[in-house]
Formats: C-alpha cells, sequence, structure tokens
C-alpha cells in the first residue's frame, strides 16, 4: 500500500491525492482521504483505482483543511470495497488512520473493543488501530503519545499514519517494517511511503527507522522511538529527477521502461568496470577475505528478481565453481535450510521492500550468514538490513511489470558472479577478464535488439485471441523462459508456462496441439554446441506435434530455420549473457498482446510493485 500525510498552508486533500497518484504502483485496490478542517474530520474512500476517488471528491468536495492522510490500498484483510478502504475512522470520527502491514493480533484486539462498547464497522485489521487510538487519547497526553502507547500493543508489520480532529496542526507516523519517508519542506511538511510522492514539494527527507513514531507540525517533526526516547533525526538530499518518473512521451511507462534498458543497462555497469577488464565493486563492504571463505551461494528473490537469481546460479557456479541455490524467499525461510557463517546470501529485490524477501533476509542474517543485497531503490528497508549492498542503477520504474529492473539485476548478478570470480581466484581468471569486457558491449547489444522488435509486435497482435502461450528454454534460457511467460501472465492475463526443453517431453508436451504458439529461446550454437543440438531436436518434437514455433536465436544461426514458423533474431553473445538481449523480445511481446487485449500494461490487475505483506 502507499500512505501519504501533510501539514502546511496548502490545500490537504490537493497535496495528498497528488501524492497518491506517484504511488498507486504500491497498489490500486482503493484510494481515500481524510482532512482536517473547521475542528472536525472530513474524508472519502472508493473502492477501485485513485480515479474513482478523484471522481468523488470532484463531486463532493471536502472543506479546504491544512493538514491530511491518505492511502491507497493493495487488499489484505477484507475486499476492496468502499467500506474496506483506508482511511479508518474511530466511532466518533474524531480520528483517522491510514495502515500498510499486517496487524497479526487484530482478531483479539478487535475482540477486546467490542467488550468495551466499540463498533467496529470494516473486515480490516486497520479499523482496531483507529478505535485503540481514540481510547489512548481520550486518557490523556497527545496524539503522539497515544501512537506509541498502541504501537507497543500491535503485533505484526505495520506504518501507521493518524490524525485526530483535536490536533488539527498534527500528524503523526508510526513505522515497523514497511518504509515511512518525511519530506521536510519550508512551513510544510510530508509524510509518505517513498519520496517520489512529495519530491515535486521538497529534496530534503528524513527516513524514519524501525520502531519509530514521528510528530510532523508546519515548522518541525519530532522522532521518538515507540518507547517515548527521542531518536536522531537525519536529513538528506534525494538526488533523484522527478522527470523520470514520467512517462516521456510513450503510451505506457512500460515501454518507456522498456526502451530505457539500454541507458539502465550501462549505468549499472558504470564506474565498475576498468579498461583492463578487472572489476571494482569497492561499495560491496564485505572483507575480500571473508568472500574467500565463502562455502556457499544462496540466492534468495521473489517474482521476476527470482529469474534473474535463477541465471544467477548458472554464473556464480560457473566463473566461481563455489555451490549455489536460489530459493524463492518465501519458501527459503520456512524449510530451515542450512546456513552459516560461510554462507552468502543474495537477496535481490528492485523495490527493497518485498516482504517475503526481508523475511528471509533477516532469518539469513540470524542464523550468521552474510547478506549481500541487489537492489534499486536506494536507502529502503532490505539493502539497510544487508551487510553490503550492490545497488542497480534502472532508475524509478513505474510499471507493475519489471523490465529494466530484471536487465540490471542480471547485470548485477553477473557482477557479483565475476567478482567472487576474481577475489577468490579461480582456474577461470582469463574467461573473466573475457566476459568483463564483453559485458561492457551489452547495453549496445540490448539497443541492437529494441530496434528490431516491430515483426515481434506484429505477431503479438496475431496472438491475441490464443488462450495458452508455452515458452521453452535450456540453461539460462530455461529461467528466460519462466521470465517470458510471468510477463504474459501478468499484463495478457493468459495461460501461459515456461519450462525446462528437456522437461518438455517429461509431461508438458501434452499440452502441445495444433496452432498452439510455443516460442523457444536458442542458446548460442557457438560455445556449448551440445546445448544448441538439443535443443534443436526439441523445436522439432515440438513441430512435429503441430505447435506454431516462435524461435529467439542469435543471428548467424542457418541451422533453426527450417523449424521456425517465426523467427526471432538477438545479437551473438557468450551463453551466459544472452538473457541480457532474449528477455528484450519477451517483455515487447507481453506487452503488445495486452495492449492487443485491451489491458492496462503499467497496472495489470490484482497486482502491486511492491508486496510489503507475507
Ligand atoms: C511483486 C511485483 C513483481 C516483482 C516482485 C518482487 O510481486 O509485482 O513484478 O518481481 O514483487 O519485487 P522486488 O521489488 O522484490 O524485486
Amino acid at each position: 500500500c502507499g500512505i501519504v500525510g501533510y501539514v502546511g498552508a496548502q490545500s490537504a486533500q490537493d497535496v495528498v491525492v497528488a501524492g497518491l497518484k506517484r504511488l498507486e504502483y504500491r497498489g490500486y485496490d482503493s484510494a481515500g482521504v481524510a482532512v482536517l478542517a473547521d475542528g472536525g474530520l472530513a474524508a472519502a474512500k472508493k473502492a477501485g483505482k485513485l480515479l474513482n476517488l478523484e471522481k468523488e471528491l470532484k463531486d463532493r468536495p471536502l472543506p479546504a483543511g491544512n493538514a491530511g492522510i491518505g492511502h491507497t490500498r493493495w487488499a489484505t484483510h477484507g475486499g476492496p470495497t468502499d467500506s474496506n478502504a483506508h482511511p479508518h475512522l474511530d466511532n466518533a470520527g474524531r480520528v483517522a488512520v491510514v495502515h500498510n502491514g499486517i496487524i497479526e493480533n487484530f482478531a483479539s484486539l478487535r475482540e477486546e473493543l467490542a467488550g468495551r462498547g466499540h463498533d467496529l464497522t470494516s473486515e480490516t485489521d486497520t479499523e482496531v488501530v483507529a478505535h485503540l487510538l481514540a481510547e489512548a487519547y481520550s486518557s490523556g497526553g497527545d496524539l503522539a503519545d497515544g501512537m506509541r502507547q498502541v504501537c507497543r500493543r500491535l503485533e505484526g508489520a505495520f506504518t501507521l499514519v493518524a490524525v485526530h480532529a483535536d490536533e488539527p496542526d498534527t500528524v503523526v507516523g508510526a513505522r515497523r517494517n514497511s518504509p515511512l519517508v518525511v519530506g521536510v519542506g519550508e512551513g510544510e511538511m510530508f509524510l509518505a511511503s517513498d519520496v517520489s510522492a512529495f519530491i515535486a514539494h521538497t529534496r530534503s527527507a528524513v527516513e524514519l527507522g524501525q520502531d519509530q513514531v514521528v510528530e510532523l507540525r508546519r515548522e518541525g517533526v519530532t522522532v521518538t522511538g515507540f518507547d517515548g526516547r527521542p531518536a536522531d533525526v537525519r536529513e538528506y538530499h534525494v538526488d533523484w529527477d522527478a522527470s523520470a518518473a514520467e512517462k516521456g512521451g510513450y503510451a505506457s511507462f512500460m515501454l518507456k521502461e522498456i526502451a530505457d534498458q539500454p541507458k539502465a543497462v550501462a549505468d549499472t555497469l558504470l564506474g565498475r568496470i576498468d579498461g583492463s577488464g578487472t572489476l571494482h565493486l569497492d561499495e560491496v563492504r564485505i572483507a575480500q577475505t571473508a568472500l574467500r571463505e565463502v562455502d556457499k551461494v544462496v540466492v534468495i528473490a521473489c517474482g521476476t528478481a527470482f529469474h534473474a537469481g535463477m541465471i544467477a546460479k548458472y554464473a556464480i557456479e560457473h566463473w566461481t565453481r563455489l555451490p549455489c541455490e536460489t530459493e524463492l524467499a518465501s519458501e527459503f525461510r520456512y524449510r530451515d535450510p542450512i546456513l552459516d557463517q560461510r554462507t552468502l546470501v543474495v537477496a535481490i529485490s528492485q523495490s527493497g521492500e518485498t516482504m517475503d524477501t526481508l523475511m528471509a533476509v533477516r532469518h539469513a542474517r540470524e542464523q550468521g550468514a552474510k547478506v549481500l543485497a541487489i537492489c534499486n531503490t536506494n536507502g529502503s528497508t532490505i539493502p539497510r538490513e544487508s551487510d553490503a549492498v550492490l545497488y542497480t542503477h534502472a532508475g524509478p520504474e513505474v510499471a507493475v511489470a519489471s523490465t529494466k529492473a530484471f536487465l540490471t539485476q542480471l547485470v548485477a548478478c553477473y557482477l557479483v558472479a565475476l567478482y567472487l570470480g576474481q577475489v577468490r581466484g579461480t582456474k577461470w581468471g582469463d574467461e573473466i577478464r573475457t566476459v568483463v569486457r564483453q559485458l561492457s558491449e551489452m547495453s549496445g547489444a540490448v539497443e541492437r535488439v529494441l530496434g528490431t522488435m516491430e515483426p515481434v509486435r506484429e505477431l503479438a497482435r496475431s496472438l491475441a485471441t490464443h488462450d495458452t502461450v508455452l515458452f521453452v528454454g535450456r540453461h539460462v534460457g530455461y529461467p528466460v523462459a519462466m521470465e517470458g511467460a510471468l510477463k504474459l501472465k501478468e499484463l495478457a492475463y493468459m495461460h501461459a508456462e515456461g519450462f525446462a526443453a528437456g522437461e518438455l517431453k517429461h509431461g508438458p508436451i501434452a499440452l502441445i496441439e495444433e496452432g498452439l504458439p510455443v516460442v523457444v529461446i536458442v542458446p548460442s550454437p557457438r560455445g556449448r554446441s551440445v546445448l544448441h543440438d538439443k535443443i534443436v531436436s526439441n523445436i522439432q518434437e515440438i513441430r512435429a506435434r503441430g505447435a506454431r514455433t516462435v524461435v529467439i536465436a542469435e543471428e548467424g544461426d542457418e541451422e533453426v530455420v527450417p523449424y521456425a514458423d517465426h523467427l526471432i533474431r538477438i545479437p551473438a553473445t557468450p551463453t551466459l549473457l544472452q538473457p541480457l538481449v532474449a528477455t528484450v523480445p519477451l517483455q515487447v511481446f507481453a506487452c503488445e498482446l495486452a495492449t492487443a487485449r485491451g489491458n492496462e500494461v503499467d497496472q495489470p490487475r490484482n497486482l502491486a510493485k511492491s508486496v510489503t505483506v507475507e
């Protein structure tokens, strides 16, 4: 979910709604706003996208006020209805609360409140907070005191922002787990899940720490722990370009982000490779002696980042000869994995806020493992809780389905693998230097693929009425196939599956029928040609059963031509680096197909860009 708070001289409703617009990527099941005005509190909330709330506010504007809060929701407890939308109010309508996370002990708190005569009307866990706050406030102290008191009673993950009608110039926030940032303006203060919500007003920010409460007034902020002890307030400058978060002339953020990929790849390599093919990753603050002692690598991530992690396994094992496992973060923590001081855990997350990944990071550190985060969001929770971080420099990614962040995650994974190889001095020293140089040429290769996408778009449009598309690949082409299928599910809402090509004959081949589109990612015929031979046989097996084959193959690979109903060419690259170019046509394919089916690509149904619940 995305949350916003404001106090200052401007119209709170306008500032809050504009902020929510920037945060819609965090969820868009419903939205709401509350403002303090005329000695009271007024609120509006609507199921569905922010647009619905904006319409409602146009028809029935709230009274003008200078302090307010807002929320854009990704539903957890209770469906996406008007009444479950935030803010939630107490019975007297004096307190309003917005919340991100899950309050795990809400059922017992609810019962307790009902026992004291409170009438709880929604199905959400958040409502209990409004009631508890109202009680705490009425028993003395100010709103910040009340918030601290309430937070001490809550279990689970929560970030809260609240206002009280009796304190018309105050907004109070509390943070456990999911992020909350203060924007410091001149005579006005902002509070939001991330800086994009207030960057149009100020670039001075204060990151709230774990278990802290902040009180915002026009002239300043006070930060304390949940226990009331004063906390340090460290202001920093946000060096984000606000225009980077705009569409820049493209029909969607996704199209812009796909087009941004050559730059994102180049930016992620910038300053990390020298002319001799040596890597400089001084920012990875784990001592080289410790890296030499590592005896196992575990990569954890979710969604698209998990696919980057699957590719990391091939690279890490090949270049470092260290055993490497890749696991879904949500599974990892709960199966009692074997970790110790010599395990390096690599946690990949675009947002740095994904709760599944964060929990896995915490578990790994508790077991004594070293954690290296690969992350795109500066100062987010996962890097802050890790031993070291290697940032990807994709810039802000707004479209929910990840594209440029994925490519930069791949680059970062290669860098980590090559760096481990370099530090540990494996027998692949020369190969590592050569690959480092080849990696620095990949931005140009991505650019070239982007220039040849018209036939892919045409093909996508021609498949718009199909129900199923299968994707197959071998080696690093296998995770690419899974990513291609995920993109299609996310955007086109089609049944899509990615398989290891060799596994096809063990079951999935039964799915193939006349005319079924099957996308095949073909490895380079140079280098490990066995791999290539095997997939050529697989294409024939598929085609013999009537599938319509869409073959993604390197320029110059003539062997596949007779078996391809559609041929998509990608530049020749070393096998391990091929995902950087092979993924691009699949992104374009999914985006175009979704558009042809009338879907909105930036905000697919049911999804959120950053999922801050487990
Ligand atoms: C969500 C998004 C996915 C993303 C995943 C992991 O489910 O919809 O696109 O891949 O989270 O996100 P992260 O920020 O950790 O990379």
